[in-house]
C-alpha cells in the first residue's frame, strides 16, 4: 500500500515461497522504511505468519516453525518496543499510541464481537456483495479479526488485504485473506484499485483524515463502496447519571486533549461525513448505533454489548491511558492509577447509563 507495500510481514500462507522470496528481496531494496532478511521473511511467510514471532502471541500450531523463523528474522517490524509495561509497535514506533500486546489483541477481538453485535450481526453495511469476486482493503485491521470474518462468511470473494503496522494477525485464516504491514499514512502504490475499502476503529491513529480519506477514494475503482467506522468518543447519559467529573468522563477528556496535542484526533467520527463529501465521494450515508456501558439495557443483544463495554473499559483502561497520560499529558504513575481505578469502577457503576454513538459512514466512488 504505502510505497512500496511493506512485505516484510506479509502473511500469506497459500503464497509459493520461491516467486514470495522473489518479489521480498525486490521489495526490500526498494523499501528504505522497512528493514527485510527476506530468506527468514519468506521461511518465515511460509511457516509461521504475521504475529507469530512475538514469543507466545501466534499460532501455537505453528510453534516450532515460529521460534526458527521468528529468532532469525531481522526485521524492524518485529522489534517491539516496551514501555509502561506494554508492548508497542515497531515499524515506525511512535506513531500509534496504543499497545499491540496479547492482552490488547484479546481486547480488539472483544470489541470486534460488540461492533457486529451493534450492527444487528452485520460486518459491513455498503450495499456490496463481496461473493461477486471483490477485492476488499481493511485500513489498520489490528488483529485482523473483521477481514477473517469476512472471508469466512463471503469465500466468493476475490481478496481480503488487511494492513496494520503491526503484524499481529495469525497465519491460518480463509484462503482469500492476506495481510501486510503497511503504514497507511505514507503514499500508496496499490497495484490494482479495491471494490470496497473498509476502515474501522481508528481514533486517534491518524494525523491527516482528509489525506487518507483521498487515498481510499483514488484506490477504489469507479463505483466501488468505502465505508468508515467509528464511535462518536463524547460519553452520553439520557437520564443524566453520566456527570462531568466522572472518571469516564475525565479519562475521555484527557484521551482527547493528549491526541489533539500529538495532532492525530481520538474523535475523527462527527467529522467524517464533511471529509468524504469534500474527497468527492456520493450516496453517502450515515448510521447511527447505540453503544451502551454496563448491563443496565433491557434489551438482550444491548445487555450484552454493554457488558462486554463494561470488560472493555474495566480491563482495556491500562492500555488507552498508559502511553498518553503519562507520555503527552506528563501524569504521574499514580495518578494514571487513580484514574484507572475511577474508570474500572465507572464502567461497572449500574446506575451510571453511559452511552456512545457508533456512525457508519457509507459512501460511493461515481462511476465517472
Ligand atoms: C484500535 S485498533 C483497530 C483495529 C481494527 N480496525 C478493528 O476494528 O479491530 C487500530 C489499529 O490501527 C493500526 N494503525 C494505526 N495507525 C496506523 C497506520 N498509520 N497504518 C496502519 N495501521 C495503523 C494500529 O496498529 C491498530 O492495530
Amino acid at each position: 500500500m504505502s510505497s512500496p507495500p511493506s512485505a516484510a510481514a506479509a502473511a500469506s500462507p497459500s503464497s509459493s515461497s520461491s516467486p514470495r522470496r522473489a518479489e521480498l528481496a525486490e521489495l526490500a531494496e526498494r523499501a528504505a522504511h522497512v528493514e527485510v532478511d527476506t530468506e527468514a521473511a519468506a521461511a518465515w511467510d511460509g511457516e509461521a505468519g504475521a504475529g507469530a514471532g512475538d514469543g507466545g502471541d501466534g499460532d501455537s500450531a505453528y510453534e516450532d516453525g515460529t521460534s526458527a523463523a521468528s529468532t532469525s528474522l531481522k526485521s524492524s517490524v518485529m522489534r517491539y518496543e516496551w514501555k509502561h509495561g506494554r508492548r508497542y509497535h515497531a515499524y515506525q514506533a511512535g506513531k500509534y499510541q496504543f499497545p499491540n500486546d496479547e492482552k490488547e489483541q484479546e481486547r480488539l477481538d472483544m470489541v470486534h464481537h460488540v461492533y457486529y453485535r451493534c450492527l444487528n450481526d452485520r460486518l459491513f453495511l455498503a450495499p456490496i456483495d463481496p461473493d461477486k469476486g471483490l477485492r476488499v482493503l481493511d485500513v489498520g485491521t489490528g488483529t485482523g479479526l473483521w477481514a477473517i470474518h469476512l472471508g469466512d462468511e463471503y469465500p466468493g470473494a476475490a481478496e481480503i488485504v488487511g494492513n496494520d503496522l503491526s503484524p499481529i494477525q495469525p497465519s491460518w485464516c480463509p484462503p482469500n485473506v492476506r495481510f501486510l504491514v503497511d503504514d497507511v499514512e505514507l503514499d500508496w502504490a496499490e497495484p490494482r484499485p479495491y471494490d470496497y475499502i473498509h476502515c474501522r476503529y481508528m481514533a486517534g491513529s491518524i494525523k491527516d483524515w482528509p489525506r487518507l480519506i483521498r487515498q481510499m477514494y483514488n484506490n477504489l475503482v469507479p463505483g466501488g463502496w468505502l465505508e468508515l467506522q467509528e464511535s462518536v468518543n463524547t460519553p452520553y447519559s439520557q437520564d443524566g447519571s453520566l456527570t462531568e467529573d466522572n472518571p469516564m468522563v475525565r479519562m475521555m477528556d484527557g484521551l482527547m486533549e493528549a491526541c489533539d496535542r500529538i495532532g492525530r484526533t481520538v474523535n475523527p467520527a462527527p467529522s467524517m461525513e464533511r471529509w468524504v463529501r469534500d474527497a468527492g465521494f456520493i450516496n453517502v450515508r450515515v448510521q447511527v448505533f447505540p453503544l451502551p456501558v454496563g448491563a443496565w439495557p433491557r434489551d438482550p443483544r444491548l445487555k450484552e454489548i454493554g457488558t462486554l463495554l463494561t470488560i472493555n473499559f474495566a480491563e482495556g483502561v491500562e492500555a488507552f491511558t498508559a502511553a498518553l497520560f503519562a507520555d503527552v499529558l506528563g501524569w504521574s504513575k499514580e495518578e494514571i492509577s487513580v484514574l484507572n481505578a475511577g474508570v474500572r469502577a465507572a464502567a461497572k457503576n449500574p446506575d451510571t447509563h453511559i452511552l456512545f454513538d457508533f456512525l457508519v459512514i457509507t459512501a460511493q466512488k461515481p462511476e465517472k
